[in-house]
């Protein structure tokens, strides 16, 4: 099986989950991916939010399979020499560190064209270069703040929600991805490298693009009619929080289903496309509406949705999430449970699709990861185990050509 990837080599000098998400894709996609870490600590994740003691945590694993790992404190001398080495030979190189800090190191974009005119430098960072915010650090939930989706998730009387999707972080990685890809086809083109500069903001803003359309159709027509408070409360000069609305032209809502007291995920969502209204009436008990004027067409409905909502809540009442489900997807009509991460977790056809894929990992053994989101048809990423912390020490720096005795001196050193 060819990979894409194959021949590529990163260097992978990031830490967390924006930088490593994205460079374990890479892995998976068959490049030699090179993580950097520092001597006798590694990535902060390795440690944090350990399940058990003294091992490689799930937050570490889950982001760095198919990498390896060469331990190097490259504010020496000498590990300045070992990096510029491996930049010297390298398509790729990937950090996310603070704002400054790579430059203050000797390795910002500047030097490292010097180094290699044909790499690829990506670099994450929270805020676009020009921004007054481009010396935060920043992590997930600033840039949910930033990026217009936590002021737009929530309860309407409610604060701004956090998602629990890392929008802000392994989506950046995944922004990161598609811009590393597209320069190294244009590489192929010019011969040269550049630099791919992905903001943590700009990654959650792309997620957002429908609430940027909402707020310049607010700014023009003073409401937004798919949204909870229309008609009933009025609008501000900014777009509101959604609720459970779906967003889109379509409306939806989630419905409390018959364990909901007792089991806080028995929901489930409908949306109610302009097609398909008889189906509807006529399962919720509702045949009138299908002629009623008040309910009869797409628009005549919009001030009457939460009394389609409740109309369709009375009838998911006495029937679990997945009953719903069962009897609406005959009718066309879409909807969806509501999963818990147990029920995604041990989902046989979720692990048959390759979406969670068993890991054996030699040090803490076996565990489940999310699998490779794309599913192509000429090669199956094959997912192996992260790397111990410096696991692969000897051997990258034998490749480079240091002996035995050098790389003894080196570890006595503290380099590595
Ligand atoms: C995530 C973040 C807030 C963490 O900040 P932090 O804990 O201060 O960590 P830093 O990235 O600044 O690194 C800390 C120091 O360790 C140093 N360091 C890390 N690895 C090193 C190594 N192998 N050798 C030598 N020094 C190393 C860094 O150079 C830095 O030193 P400096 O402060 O003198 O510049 C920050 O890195 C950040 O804003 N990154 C960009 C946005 C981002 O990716 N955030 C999402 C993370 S999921």
């Amino acid at each position: 099986m060819t990979l894409p990837l194959e021949g590529i080599k990163v260097i992978d000098f990031t830490g967390v989950q924006a930088g490593p998400a994205c460079t374990q894709m890479l892995a998976w996609f068959g490049a030699d991916v090179l993580k950097i870490e520092l001597p006798g600590k590694g990535d902060v994740t390795r440690s944090q939010l350990r399940d058990i003691p003294g091992k490689d945590g799930l937050y570490f694993t889950m982001l760095n399979s198919n990498k390896r790992s060469l331990e190097l404190n490259t504010k020496t001398p000498e590990g300045k020499e070992i990096l510029t080495k491996l930049l010297k030979g390298a398509d790729i190189f990937v950090e996310n560190f603070a704002p400054g800090s790579l430059e203050r190191m000797g390795f910002g974009w500047d030097q490292i064209q010097a180094i290699n005119p044909r790499l690829i430098y990506g670099t994450i960072k929270g805020f676009p270069e020009d921004s007054p915010y481009s010396d935060l650090k920043t992590y997930e939930d600033i840039a949910q703040c930033a990026g217009g989706a936590a002021s737009t998730t929530g309860l309407i009387e409610g604060s701004p929600l956090m998602s629990a999707a890392a929008l802000g972080d392994s989506n950046t990685g995944m922004h990161l991805l598609i811009g590393l890809l597209a320069a190294l086809l244009h590489r192929e083109k010019t011969g040269k490298g550049q630099r791919v500069y992905m903001s943590m903001q700009d990654a959650v803003l792309n997620l957002v693009r429908v609430k940027i359309r909402d707020q310049q159709r607010l700014e023009r027509t003073g409401e937004l009619t798919e949204y909870p408070q229309y008609p009933h409360k009025p609008f501000g000069d900014t777009v509101p929080r959604g609720e459970n609305a779906s967003g889109s032209g379509v409306p939806g809502w989630m419905m409390k289903c018959k364990n909901w007291k007792t089991d806080p995920n028995d929901y489930v969502y409908v949306i109610f496309q302009p097609w398909g209204w008889e189906n509807v009436c006529n399962v919720i008990g509702k045949p009138e509406w299908i002629t009623d004027p008040n309910f009869a067409t797409p628009d005549a409905r919009i001030p009457h949705l939460f009394d389609v909502y409740n109309a369709m809540e009375a009838w998911t009442i006495d029937k679990d999430k997945h009953e719903v489900v069962e009897i609406l997807r005959k009718l066309e009509i879409p909807c969806g449970p509501v999963l818990t991460t147990k029920e995604i977790l041990h989902d046989e056809s979720l692990r048959a699709n390759g979406s969670i894929v068993p890991v054996e990992h030699k040090d803490r053994g076996l565990y489940y990861t999310v699998g490779c989101p794309p599913k192509f048809s000429a090669f199956t990423p094959e997912i192996k185990a992260s790397p111990l912390l410096g696991e692969h020490n000897a051997e990258v720096l034998t490749e480079l050509g240091y002996s035995a005795a050098d790389i003894a001196a080196l570890k006595e050193k503290g380099v590595i």
